[in-house]
């Protein structure tokens, strides 16, 4: 009888298949490999006639193919493709075995997941994968959420797959039942924001730069080099680079400006404000791509009242250093806000999640990797407990070196019209947060005056309401 496969991957769509190949790539691995079309399977089979894997037509056979503890990852579309899969497993699956889901799962979906297999003795494990399609063959970011008993039998094959940054896998246990996917989630926010500011950063060198998208990839390029280094800045060269075959003009110019989603941002703002974190930059990423993706609305009425100046750029040099600035300080908001989301969701689900490390395997492998993941793992190596990533002195000088740039550009963008959500939000969230009294306080007594909602006052416990249509003295309420 052959030997059995240690792992198995169930859904051989791209992400499924890559990520079989990188498991059978690996000096130990045996792969289990299974499609509900068979098409799949064997196209798989014979487009890598080398690779170390037992092909099932059936899912009885995939799992008596699996050697004990079995483990099977799930790579189908998240949804109620996933539930089905689940359920073929747990109906063959023993105590002990271990399922993992790979998708991009909604973190309360992992929750439920988790109890109604874990309850068979089952393992479940959401893990988030990052790193799109050739990071699943090269080697992903993996946030894998779960039981530790289950990591530690998981754990080292993951680690034979994941990217590796500074010598290290970019795979660790998140925390147990939703954390995996939850941590993915953010991820995928502070992936929409950093796209989001990007683009405004492009929007800005091309309206008032009048730079073209050629001299734009040449500035990106050139900002990766930097402390901006990233996969994102590094991809978006390349983009701005590329010419259309049809009409031999940038492909920017011909791709319709309306962006779309399959969810996970939405998702992060909506956790957030559940959590009360204010994610403000993811926030305006995903209502950008809303607006974006309004076009009868937008074209409804071309001729709005403009701007009130035009952005006349003089020494063109130190206006991109301007705006790199500006970019750098409003990423540096995008991973703050992500960061605390973080943090707020260990704290309502009883996840002991450690920021560091997340910051550690964000490194390498996963879409938002950037050199300055270092300086957060740094960070947090310093103070577990930090209570934003903006109070760290690394970050508190790298604001202060670029506070003076980043509030000109967002002043000319909202004087002359390019809109900056993401730019003008972070700035906002950076002043809100060092700001040593909010208007709040005047939110507090609109409250009570309408609906007698109280207030506290900064010189005395308790809560307070004044008698807004009485003779307007203070009464003490609890
Ligand atoms: C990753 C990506 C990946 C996917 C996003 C794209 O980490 O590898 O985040 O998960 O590309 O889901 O999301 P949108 O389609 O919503 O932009």
């Amino acid at each position: 009888m052959t030997e059995k496969a240690n792992i198995g991957v169930v859904g051989l769509a791209v992400m499924g298949s890559n990520l079989a190949r990188n498991l059978a790539s690996r000096e130990g691995n045996r792969v289990a490999i299974y499609n509900r079309s068979v098409e799949k399977t064997n196209q798989l089979t014979a487009d890598h006639p080398e690779a170390n894997f037992i092909a099932s037509e059936s899912i009885d056979d995939f799992v008596a193919s699996l050697s004990k503890p079995r483990t099977a990852i799930i790579m189908v579309q998240a949804g109620t493709g996933t539930d089905a899969v689940i359920s073929q497993l747990t109906e063959r699956f023993e105590k002990g075995d271990i399922i993992v889901d790979g998708g991009n799962a909604l973190y309360t979906d992992t929750i439920r997941r988790e109890k109604e297999v874990s309850a068979k003795g089952i393992h479940f494990v959401g893990a988030g994968i990052s790193g799109g399609e050739e990071g699943a063959l090269k080697g992903p970011s993996i946030m894998p959420g779960g039981t530790k008993a289950a990591y530690a039998s998981l754990g080292p094959i993951l680690e034979t797959i994941a990217a590796v940054a500074e010598g290290e896998p970019c795979v660790t246990h998140i925390g147990s039942d939703g954390a995996g996917h939850f941590v993915k989630m953010i991820h995928n926010g502070i992936e929409y924001a950093d796209m989001q500011l990007i683009a405004e950063a492009y929007d800005m060198l091309r309206q008032a730069g009048g730079f073209s998208p050629d001299e734009i990839a040449d500035i990106f390029s050139e900002w990766n080099k930097g402390e901006l280094e990233s996969y994102l800045i590094e991809i978006t060269a390349e983009v701005l680079r590329q010419k259309d075959s049809k009409t031999g003009e940038p492909l920017v110019d011909v791709i319709l400006d309306a962006a779309g989603s399959k969810g996970t941002g939405v998702w992060t703002v909506q956790t957030a404000l559940d959590l009360g974190a204010p994610v403000s930059g993811i926030a305006e990423a995903v209502f950008a791509r809303s607006l974006s993706a309004q076009h009868a609305q937008r074209a409804g009425k071309p001729e709005l009242p403009a701007a009130n100046q035009v952005w006349a750029v003089e020494d063109k040099p130190a206006f991109v250093e301007a705006v790199r600035r500006a970019l750098y300080a409003s990423k540096i908001i995008a991973y703050a806000q992500g960061f605390d989301a973080i943090r707020a969701g260990a704290k309502e689900f009883n996840w002991e999640i450690n920021l560091g490390e997340v910051a550690k395997i964000w490194r390498g492998g996963c879409i938002i990797r950037a050199q300055f993941l270092n300086r957060i793992t740094d960070a947090y190596r310093k103070d577990e407990k930090l209570l934003s990533l903006l109070f760290d002195d690394y970050f508190v000088a790298a604001i202060a070196g670029t506070i003076a740039s980043w509030r000109e550009i967002v002043a000319m963008a909202a004087l002359t019209g390019v809109p900056s959500p993401a730019f003008a939000s972070s700035l906002s969230y950076y002043d809100g947060l060092r700001a040593k009294r909010l208007p709040a306080a005047l939110v507090q007594g609109q409250r009570d005056f309408f609906g007698a909602h109280t207030y506290k006052r900064i010189d005395a416990e308790g809560s307070y309401h004044t008698l807004w249509s009485g003779d307007r003295s203070e009464i003490k309420t609890d």
